[in-house]
């Protein structure tokens, strides 16, 4: 594997190694001296045409700590500012000899494209409205820490389905790695696409929360983009919390094993009230810090050019 675009890069062999490895860089993480010299030599520049806080900072502090050298660069205050295109930004930016790419990009299939540009590795940190493959990775290396094998396990994904990247990728690994899925939505988030798809997989949809949420071993919220709806939304936020929204109530309709999960950044009171976003159920800052060893063991496998071990 070369880059990684799509959560359909992965074989089940791929995604359990890095899933593996994360474990590794998971302990590298809680040490004093966090350093290995894996990527000594090499260079990473985070290209981010979107804002990001979780993804560029966890993609920086991963690469860093690999020994790579990082370079941050994103449209405001690049020369995107002044209307370079991609294709300019991108060759420029190759130009100077760099190993890899990580690139978040508000046009589904940019990451794709620039695959096709380029020699270097590329690796998607999310592309419109298509896929965000290492949030999966580390949704599920978090998810997998507390409940063990994902085999088996469902998983219920809940909310805005229409604009989320994250349920794509979600839907793709979770089946890699043999977990039921529940996608459960108001009709107006629930994109046929996304519905029949999942349903040609074997996999449930609802619009109903309440009838899922007793039977599931976690909740993985889905934030409700705004942003994307620019035309305003149906429901109203109003509606949509009492119809889709992990409250204080469905809390005790959750069973007592089940884990709660959300990408981030959070509508705390809107997809998710504060009751449930930071009680002990919640993996929410896991995830975060997960996406750390995740994008570790992503960038080594991608970069490290010895097959060795990561050293302990
Ligand atoms: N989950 C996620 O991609 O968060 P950021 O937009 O902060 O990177």
């Amino acid at each position: 594997m070369k880059h990684l675009l799509s959560a359909a890069d992965l074989s089940r062999d791929d995604a359990l190694q890095i899933l593996d490895t994360a474990t590794q860089m998971h302990e590298v993480q809680h040490r004093e001296v966090k350093k290995l010299p894996a990527l000594r030599g090499r260079t990473v520049v985070n290209l981010f045409f979107e804002d990001s806080t979780r993804t560029r900072s966890s993609f920086e502090i991963a690469g860093k700590w690999l020994s790579a050298d990082v370079i941050n660069v994103s449209a405001k205050g690049s020369s995107v500012s002044k209307g370079e295109s991609l294709r300019d930004t991108v060759m420029t930016v190759a130009a100077m000899g760099v190993d890899g790419l990580v690139i978040r990009h508000h046009a589904s299939g940019a990451p794709q494209q620039v695959a096709q540009w380029v020699d270097a590795m590329v690796v998607n940190a999310g592309d419109g409205m298509h896929e965000h493959p290492t949030q999966a990775l580390l949704d599920a290396y978090t998810m997998q820490q507390r409940l063990g094998d994902l085999d088996g396990k469902h998983v219920a994904i809940v909310g805005d389905l229409t604009h989320s990247r994250v349920v794509r990728s979600n839907l793709i690994l979770l089946k890699t790695l043999r977990a039921h899925v529940t996608l459960v939505a108001p009709p107006t988030l629930m994109p046929s696409g996304i519905a029949d798809w999942a349903k040609a997989e074997g996999f449930d949809t609802s619009y109903d929360l309440d009838g899922v949420l007793p039977h599931v071993d976690a909740a993985m919220m889905l934030r409700v983009q705004k942003e994307r709806m620019s035309g305003g939304y149906f429901p109203t936020p109003r509606e949509y919390t009492v119809g889709y929204g992990l409250t204080r109530q469905r809390l005790k309709v959750l069973p007592e094993h089940a884990v709660i999960c959300h990408p981030g950044p959070m509508n705390r009171g809107l997809e998710i009230t504060a009751d449930a976003a930071d009680e002990a159920r919640s993996l929410i800052l896991d995830q975060v810090s997960a996406g750390v060893a995740v994008r570790m063991s992503v960038l080594y496998h991608l970069l490290a050019s010895s097959s060795e071990g990561v050293q302990k």
